[in-house]
């Protein structure tokens, strides 16, 4: 492992750490490949200190995203209209008695599917305290919010509809990740998913630019651009688990008010994690330039200005 300069507590951290990863035939080294910069102390004792807590209490859910309920419903009517899209297309025949949305978010969404299914359980699972305190707002009998990370969670009994909007993209290893959840659903049971398909959009690739431009700040696991499988990739997936699927994409012509709109926008979601890692002196520069990259792409007009967004969707019955 690369330090900068290895303080005598990080050297001890470190020697346990290899320690449990070696244990699972998993080297340390792979935290710092070939390519990337050394780590500076304070990304190596958040990665120490991260791993240390998720390997020795793996059910703790580490939410270093810090998600923002304010800043991400700032935009509520273009963030929800896919989610109602998407529920129109679960078939007409499903009666589902349990129904789990993963990625609730605020469960302003979660709670209108009590209306659509009457007689169900829903329960919302999310992994950021900030999103849950809101959601359990919408808390009733038949509606309940758990926190839990979606990578490994797991619950009691199976469920006959799995919702999740706008959240998977965040979960990694969708090959290992696809074939699990559609393992917790009863015989018959459906997975109705909603998920950005703009990662090639200017608002990505402008921001992978000025990450790649600040590398030196940031862990390297923000530092691949983001991308997700394609629709083809969903349709195969599903179909080869044996399941039907109906699979969709759509570009929303969002037409966005206000000052710097996008950049807003963006600080609700993929901004996040950049700003959450970057230490609080860079971030007025690096909000600028990305400012200056937006306005270029996204020129405001006069009536608005136009973010194209497209959504991948995807419904897969048992
Ligand atoms: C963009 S928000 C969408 C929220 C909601 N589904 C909606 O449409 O309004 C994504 C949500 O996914 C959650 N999330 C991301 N990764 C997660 C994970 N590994 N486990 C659980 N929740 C996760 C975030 O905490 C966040 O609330």
């Amino acid at each position: 492992m690369k330090i900068k300069q290895e303080p005598p507590t990080l050297k001890i951290f470190g020697s346990f750490i290899t320690r449990v990863y070696d244990l699972n035939e998993v080297r340390f080294e792979k935290f710092n490949s070939s390519h990337a910069q050394p780590m500076t102390e304070v990304q190596a004792l958040n990665k120490i200190v991260t791993t240390v807590v998720t390997t020795l209490f793996p059910n703790f859910v580490y939410d270093c995203h810090m998600w923002n309920p304010d800043q991400y419903l700032k935009f509520s009517s273009h963030r929800d209209r896919p989610f109602f899209d998407l529920i129109t297309q679960i078939p007409k025949t499903l009666e589902p008695k349990r129904i789990a949305d993963l990625g609730c978010g605020t469960g302003h969404l979660t709670a209108t599917l009590l209306e659509k299914f009457k007689t169900a359980q829903v329960i919302g699972v999310d992994s950021s305290e900030q999103m849950l305190e809101q959601a359990n707002q919408h808390r009733q009998a038949r509606l309940e919010f758990i926190k839990a990370d979606l990578q490994i969670w797991q619950p009691e009994d199976k469920i006959d509809l799995i919702v999740s909007n706008a959240a998977l993209q965040w979960v990694n290893d969708h090959p290992a990740l696809m074939p699990r959840l559609v393992g917790l659903l009863e015989p018959n049971g459906v997975l109705a998913i909603q998920m950005p398909a703009n990662f090639d959009a200017p608002s990505h690739t402008l921001l992978h630019q000025l990450i790649l431009e600040y590398k030196n700040h940031l862990p390297e696991t923000l530092l691949e651009p983001r991308h997700s499988h394609n629709a083809a990739w969903y349709v195969q997936k599903f179909s080869q688990l044996g399941l039907h699927v109906h699979a969709w994409e759509t570009t929303y012509m969002q037409v966005l008010q206000g000052v710097n709109p996008i950049l807003e926008w963006v600080k609700g979601t993929a901004l996040r994690p950049v700003l959450t890692a970057l230490e609080p002196s860079l971030q007025p520069e690096f909000l600028e330039k990305y400012q200056e990259k937006l306005i270029k792409a996204y020129p405001e007009q006069s009536f608005g200005t136009l973010f194209p967004f497209k959504r991948l969707f995807v419904i897969a019955q048992i």
